[in-house]
């Protein structure tokens, strides 16, 4: 092999690389929504069993859903603490969701009732699509 062929060849094989490496961060950019709504879905069983004053946890998605009381519609919040991320936890016993990592609580509808945190939790909006299957979305503002 002559040192032109060589040199053809490791060029080429840099064009591949390049190339493979550009349609990587195209595919990349064109998945980034910019919204922070999980892209999960829910079967309509899961909302439809789901018991007035229970919030319950839907794990798939990490979300909780909730619904206030028979009346209400289903409430779904982000997971995360809105202070610093933390996974919460629902207390049947007080009726309010607690941050394990620095102690904050919320009540039912995501409303702060005891800091650090200073902002509700973030919730999200359901769409029913026609495989009966519920959307999560980015809460409209
Ligand atoms: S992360 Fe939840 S209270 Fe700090």
């Amino acid at each position: 092999m002559g040192k032109r062929s060589f040199i053809k060849i490791i060029l080429s094989l840099i064009t591949v690389l390049l190339s493979g490496l550009l349609s990587w961060a195209v595919a990349k950019f064109a998945a980034f929504s910019g919204d922070k709504a999980p892209s999960k879905f829910i079967p309509k069983s899961a909302i439809d069993q789901l018991q007035a004053g229970a919030p319950f946890y839907y794990v798939q998605a990490g979300v909780w859903l909730v619904r206030e009381d028979e009346k209400s519609d289903v409430a779904v919040y982000d997971d995360k603490c809105p202070h610093l991320g933390c996974r919460y936890n629902w207390n049947s016993e007080k009726k309010v969701f607690e941050c394990p990592c620095h102690n904050s609580a919320f009540d039912i509808k995501g409303q702060v009732k005891k800091g650090p945190a200073n902002r509700p939790i973030t919730s999200f909006r359901l769409s029913l699509d026609e495989k009966n299957v519920y959307r999560i979305l980015p809460s409209a503002k």
